[in-house]
């Protein structure tokens, strides 16, 4: 296994501020809010990071993912384009956020940290959750009153490694619309008088998505086994980790003048953070607390659509920064198209995918009728821990969208 990662803040300008006086960061501001190792990586502008030899052991477990041709999905599509899928499901946290909660709960450990608290949908609380336990660090996560109804199953897979879980209500004054703020705002609030403890945010800030880097390096390398290199590569879009973590190789590739890629970024109607975001500085809490960075934000969701963790009203700087550089192409999806999608991957290649996967499936699809002969990478972030979920709704949409599916 490669034993760097890459960070993308060394290509562009990564202004990071204090939510309060407005000023600066400094390694030792930052440290009042995030342990010094994940201080001094945020402010990192290094292109590449040391992997510490634990995480990497902890990452031989399930590194490199697979990455395998989707032939049936390429025929049920009609394309000549080759589909290729990278299975960060195959992680034992079943998704890409193992590749950050074990770099995270590592580093905490190492600082002494005595307990995480984070905001989550489902999926990176039971990762973190894991994590914790592996590496010996307390882990309280705050899941939303929806996701727990949506994803019955979150709570309990995160309480069986050892996490306490917190069920936020939705707000009834409906300030804060969105259910990654309110449970950011509810984990704040939990760790602020607790001495020794930490509020990690599960994305957007680089100590997140510059892990997620190895799984673009093994992409690169998987290909060049075969001789290929990716024409188009898609990602979902939530915060930005799994999308950057896809492509950060291939960014950094062509800020040193290699071959240009085309990046997808896939997102929600609910959650035009890309197409509709505005570039300013952004937090993920209304609590005044956690850092505020130079990107995209939105003020709300749109509607009421369940999107998980494609909800995030801040996207991660680097993924602000390189769509304003017209490096990145955005499809954008409702809730019945993406649901066809994953109808259609499921159908052809028996997998089960997240919900947040449903809509890069369906940018896939997109891609593959838009494009001739091209190579095209996706990453599943999906696993075993979305059959509950995924049986339910694919029950559900065969019957309701059967005359739909054209629409994609
Ligand atoms: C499976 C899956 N994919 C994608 C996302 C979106 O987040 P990000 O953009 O940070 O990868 C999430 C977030 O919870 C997720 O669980």
């Amino acid at each position: 296994m490669n034993g760097q990662f890459l960070n993308l803040s060394a290509y562009h300008e990564a202004d990071i501020f204090d939510p309060v006086s407005g000023a600066e960061m400094t390694y030792e501001s930052l440290c009042r809010v995030l342990p010094p190792s994940l201080a001094r990586l945020e402010l990192s502008t290094d292109k590449s990071v040391n992997i510490p030899g634990e995480v990497a052991a902890a990452f031989s477990r399930y590194r490199p993912t697979p990455l395998f041709r989707a032939r049936n999905f390429e025929r049920a599509i009609g394309t000549d384009c080759e589909i290729y899928i990278k299975d960060e499901g195959a992680s034992p946290t079943g998704n890409h956020k193992a590749n950050s909660a074990y770099f995270i709960a590592y580093q905490c450990k190492q600082d002494g940290v005595n307990l995480i608290a984070t905001e989550t949908t489902g999926n990176w609380g039971i990762a973190l959750a894991m994590a914790g336990k592996d590496f010996g660090v307390r882990v309280v996560c705050f899941l939303d009153h929806e996701s727990h109804i949506e994803r019955p199953n979150r709570k309990l897979l995160m309480e069986e490694s050892g996490a306490e879980v917190v069920i936020v209500e939705p707000d009834e004054s409906q300030k804060v619309n969105d259910p990654l703020t309110l449970t950011a705002d509810a984990a704040i609030d939990y760790v602020r008088d607790r001495d020794g403890s930490y509020y990690i945010f599960g994305s957007v800030y680089s100590y997140f998505t510059i892990p997620q880097s190895v799984i673009g390096l093994e992409i690169r390398d998987q290909l060049q086994q075969s001789g290929r290199y990716p024409d188009i590569i898609v990602g979902n879009c939530g915060g930005g980790a799994n999308l950057l973590g896809t492509s950060a190789a291939f960014f950094a590739g062509m800020m040193e003048s290699e071959r240009k890629v085309k990046v997808v970024s896939a997102e929600a109607e609910s959650c035009p953070i890309l197409s509709e975001g505005k570039m300013g500085l952004y937090s993920v809490d209304t609590r005044k607390f956690y850092p505020l960075i130079r990107t995209y934000g939105i003020e709300g969701l749109k509607d009421g659509t369940y999107i998980g963790g494609l909800g995030a009203t801040v996207v991660a700087s680097p993924v602000a920064f390189f769509h304003s550089q017209g490096l990145v192409e955005v499809n954008r999806f409702s809730s019945t198209e993406a649901m066809s999608a994953a109808e259609m991957f499921y159908d052809t290649e028996g997998k089960l995918v997240a919900l947040e996967t449903s809509y890069a499936i369906a940018a896939v699809v997109k891609q593959a009728r838009e494009n001739q002969r091209k190579t095209i990478v996706v990453n599943i972030s999906s696993g075993e821990t979305d059959r509950q979920f995924y049986t339910h709704t694919l029950n559900e949409c065969r019957m309701q969208f059967k005359d739909e599916r054209a629409v994609i």
